[in-house]
């Protein structure tokens, strides 16, 4: 079999590196990779939302499936152009991925179907805005704004008041920081308690919940500074407790797929469900309509089923016909980030080190890294690599993961300390 994946973080490499495992693929392509894909799959040069040209290579290369990563591509209608040419690929159709794209669409989408989410009020225009926060919104009371579209993870605005918020709506409505993305703003309860990401293989009729992850967004220890992609991710997540998963299963996932019928969504793909769980009950904070990153690094080396099974029974909608397989181990991976980063940061820095982690010691995904002329790795992006390091408990992951740490080193390499911390406080408390 022959895949093509679309995407070049440390989570592409994941599904690179567990679709590599499996005895069925002969040929993976990556476009546009990375320094670590470049080992495992080759790297092809077409823009991710190039779709008649990563459509005729997929045509012409004989690709059985093609598999999604970021959510560019989805939101833009890359599965429902590939369908239409008669082409295998895996994530949801650009309905489906409105859900990610468009929070209003999926605040409205969850108030349909009775999913559980915070109070909400949306609005296109900014005096309309501006007036509801002036003469119905307390002073000193709390609220997040945010914006409706994509905005790379950096739309949401947590407000402590109303002053705030207002800055907030100025920012996004009239000085259009996120361009379009924040034309339609929303206006949302601030929750209380602890999150938690529950990813789910959905194929249209029946899902498949994957171990819990916990993301750790902000960039420096104690949640402190300003937020990322991500700086590091466990799974599975003792937050998410057997009970909670239960209502997910009988409760908020029923509903979800309810929802998606009668909507008319081919939803073929993962649903990413960011929850915000207060006194044990799941409130949803957002979808993703994929893989999360870094969250897929901590949950793909805990998957023991063959991963191209499972796209094949998403995309055949008979993900009933598989019993899917976890390890019981727990999985810690930290991100070594660029100097500066989530703000400016240096690129082409030389890496070192990186043939000295040996396989049993941790897992190195290759976020934002190339290689030159020479064979060199240097850095090229603010999440330059992702350690994962497995072990029998999350303890034990933890001690493993740092403990490697140090034989991986680039000039100004920054990383949190304090990664999978919370899962212990937990754990212990
Ligand atoms: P989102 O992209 O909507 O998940 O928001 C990014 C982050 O903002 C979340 O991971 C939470 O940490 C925080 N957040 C979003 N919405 C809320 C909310 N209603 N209450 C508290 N925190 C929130
Ligand atoms: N780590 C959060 C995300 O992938 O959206």
């Amino acid at each position: 079999m022959k895949f093509l994946v679309i995407g070049n973080g440390g989570r592409e490499h994941a599904i690179i590196w567990k679709l590599a495992q499996s005895p069925k693929v002969d040929k993976i392509y990556c476009t546009l990779g990375n320094a670590g894909i470049s080992k495992q799959a080759e790297i092809i040069n077409i823009k991710v939302d190039d779709f008649e040209s990563l459509a005729k290579f997929a045509t012409e290369n004989k690709i059985d499936y093609t598999f999604v990563g970021p959510e560019v591509p989805l939101a833009l209608g890359v599965v429902d152009y590939f369908t239409s040419k008669g082409l295998k690929i895996f994530g949801p159709s650009k309905k489906g991925a409105l859900l990610e794209a468009s929070k209003s669409f999926a605040k409205d989408f969850m108030q349909k179907y009775n999913v559980p989410t915070a109070a909400y009020h949306t609005f296109t225009d900014y005096n309309s805005a501006k007036q509801f926060l002036e003469t119905e919104w307390e002073e000193n009371k709390k609220v997040v704004v945010k914006a409706d579209g994509l905005a790379a993870g950096k739309g949401v605005v947590m407000c402590q008041n109303r002053q705030e918020a207002l800055a907030a709506i100025k920012n996004m409505m009239q000085d259009k920081s996120f361009g379009s993305a924040g034309d339609k703003i929303i206006f949302e309860q601030w929750l209380e308690g602890q999150e938690t990401s529950v990813l789910v293989f959905v194929d249209g009729k029946h899902f498949s919940i994957m171990p819990a992850a916990q993301d750790h967004k902000r960039v420096y220890d104690g949640d402190k500074g300003l937020n990322t992609g991500g700086m590091g991710a466990y799974a599975p997540a003792p937050i998410a407790t057997p009970e909670l998963l239960k209502q997910v299963k009988e409760q908020v996932m029923p509903n979800i797929m309810n929802g998606l019928q009668k909507e008319n969504i081919d939803y073929k793909g993962i649903l990413y469900i960011g929850f915000m769980v207060d006194n044990g009950k799941p409130y949803v904070l957002e979808f993703n309509c994929r893989f999360g990153d870094p969250e897929t690094q901590v949950i793909l080396p805990l998957l023991e089923t063959d991963l191209v099974d499972i796209v094949e029974h998403t995309i055949n909608g008979t993900l009933n016909e598989i019993d899917i397989k976890w390890s019981k181990k727990s999985a810690v991976c930290v991100v070594l980030a660029s100097g500066g980063y989530p703000e400016k940061y240096e690129k082409n820095i030389k890496i070192f080190g990186l043939d000295t982690v040996k396989e049993d010691e941790a897992i190195v995904f290759h976020a934002g890294t190339k290689k030159d002329e020479q064979g060199n790795v240097l850095t090229s992006g603010g999440r330059v690599l992702v350690l994962t390091a497995i072990a029998d408990d999350i303890k034990s992951a933890i001690d493993k993961v740092y403990a490697v740490i140090p034989k991986v080193t680039f000039d100004k390499m920054h990383y949190r300390k304090d990664i999978a911390q919370r899962a212990l406080k937990w754990i212990n408390k």
